[in-house]
């Protein structure tokens, strides 16, 4: 028997703080490099219980929780509108949650639908105030607990923070939920704390690390035992290339273990496939996946929940966003249960329409989602860099609806062959890695050609 870390999901309104939060917990800059200030995927980073107790520091100790696990497993979630795909799959993910809300926003459309996530799924939720430090008046002590800090400040900042936060009571009574600032709660089992913190100066943050700390040893006793031979599941969030290493999986495991000499399951663009594993290879702990550089350890098994990059042939294909799953001579079985989990993120498409390409399952349905807003008809949505295929797709729509005879691309490259019939039949590219900003450009062309029509 093992434990494994917790799973804990960070959800929220776009850019209420959720990576800058995660930035400060790891230490380190992921959120101001991210292209267009968004999260356009999820993230995940081992966080060691070493960490989490210097962070959470005194704090932790009063609260007298004994620590019995190896660590916290963080998942960083898009808070723009279109993901909602990945923002489910955060919340499925999760054990426990961090609804984060910018107090001086109080909540908006994706903060809704984050709860309503977190309600269907049952999952225990502490909600983390976020931005204290932009109350007019703040004075900032960096990283100080904020039950040393609130009482040094100006009454009236006392008071407006108090305001902000009892608004957010207010919210969470009429959802359905009961909840308190967390130093003033009563009962732990009945209500929801709600932790001021501010991401940016980490002011807060040791009591709401605390806070969950406790809501991890409050749920999650049962739940976190594994069997030593309980097949791996997981979801693949990128398939890139490694020098020195050929193909890769980066992958989530949050059930299981995975271990060096395994048989995987996995869905490639035409089939779910069998590989068996070369090697497996763990980033550094604080390390995002997509981020970890090089330093990889080598290691034999992975208990849950982790970040893994995997090495093994036949993997070039592997969908990105899709599950992965330990096969152990029942393959049919788990098959289905790869299909089974992939069923709703059927595309409706007709001829006459535009040619979308995406970089991941998610980010696919994102822009998918956005488009079916702006009633665009979509031809053909799929997963990989631009084919030729797709140009040809692209013109044969052209010649009936100049209009629609376009490619939408996010975040893939244009292969050699598909560059030179674009050059030919002058198809229209919209390429960005940055989701709002295809649609931005679209939009706009599309309303310059019905302007030259006129
Ligand atoms: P999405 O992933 O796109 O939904 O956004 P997010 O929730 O991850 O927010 P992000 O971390 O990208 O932060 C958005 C902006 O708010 C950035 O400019 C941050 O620097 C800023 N920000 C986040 N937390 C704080 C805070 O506590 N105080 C202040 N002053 N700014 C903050
Ligand atoms: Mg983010
Ligand atoms: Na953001």
């Amino acid at each position: 028997m093992k434990i494994r870390s917790p799973i804990v999901s960070v959800l929220g309104h776009v850019d209420h703080g959720k990576t800058t939060l995660l930035d400060f917990i790891r230490g380190s800059i992921i959120a101001q490099k991210e292209a267009g200030g968004i999260t356009q995927h999820i993230g995940a980073t081992e966080v060691p219980i070493e960490v989490v107790e210097n962070i959470g520091g005194e704090f932790l100790k009063k609260l007298g929780i004994k620590e019995t696990l190896p660590g916290l497993f963080f998942v960083d979630t898009p808070g723009h509108e279109a993901f909602t795909t990945l923002r489910k799959r955060g919340g499925a993910l999760a054990d426990v949650a961090i609804l984060i809300v910018d107090l001086n926003e109080g909540f908006k459309p994706q903060t809704y639908e984050a709860l309503n996530i977190l309600k269907m799924y049952k999952t225990p939720f502490i909600v983390a105030a976020n931005k204290m430090d932009k109350i007019y008046g703040w004075q900032t002590h960096e990283r100080a607990p904020f039950l040393e800090n609130f009482p040094k400040q100006p009454q009236s900042v006392q008071e407006k923070l108090d305001t902000r936060v009892y608004e957010l009571v207010g919210i969470l009574h009429e959802e359905g939920f009961e909840s308190e600032r967390f130093d003033r709660i009563s009962n732990f089992a009945k209500q929801i704390s709600i932790v001021p913190i501010s991401a940016k100066t980490g002011e807060g943050v040791p009591e709401l690390l605390a806070m969950l700390m406790g809501l991890a040893q409050q749920y999650l006793k049962e739940q976190l035992k594994i069997e030593e031979d309980a097949p791996a599941k997981g979801t693949i969030l990128e398939v890139k290339e490694e020098v020195g290493l050929g193909v890769t999986i980066d992958a989530v495991i949050y059930d299981g273990i995975l271990k060096k000499d395994d048989t995987i399951a996995i869905m490639t663009l035409n089939d779910v496939i069998t590989t068996r594993i070369r090697s497996l290879l763990k980033p550094n702990p604080l390390e995002e996946i997509r981020e970890a550089k090089k330093r990889f350890k080598k290691i034999e098994e992975v208990v849950a929940a982790a970040g893994i990059k995997i090495v093994a042939p036949n993997i070039e294909n592997a969908v990105a966003g899709s599950p992965l799953r330990v096969a152990r001579g029942d393959f049919e079985h788990v098959k289905e249960e790869i299909l089974k989990e992939i069923e709703d993120i059927k595309i409706d498409t007709d001829d006459l329409g535009i040619v979308v390409k995406a970089d991941t399952l998610g980010s696919l349905e994102a822009l998918v989602n956005l488009l079916k807003d702006m009633k665009i008809p979509i031809r053909a949505a799929d997963i990989g860099d631009i084919s030729r295929r797709d140009v040809v797709d692209a013109s044969i729509v052209k010649n009936e609806d100049p209009l629609y005879g376009v490619i939408i691309a996010f975040n893939v490259k244009v292969l050699p062959s598909a560059a030179e019939e674009i050059k030919a039949s002058e198809i229209k590219l919209f390429s960005s890695n940055i989701i709002y900003q295809l649609i931005e450009d679209y939009d706009e062309w599309i309303k310059a050609a019905e302007e030259r029509k006129k």
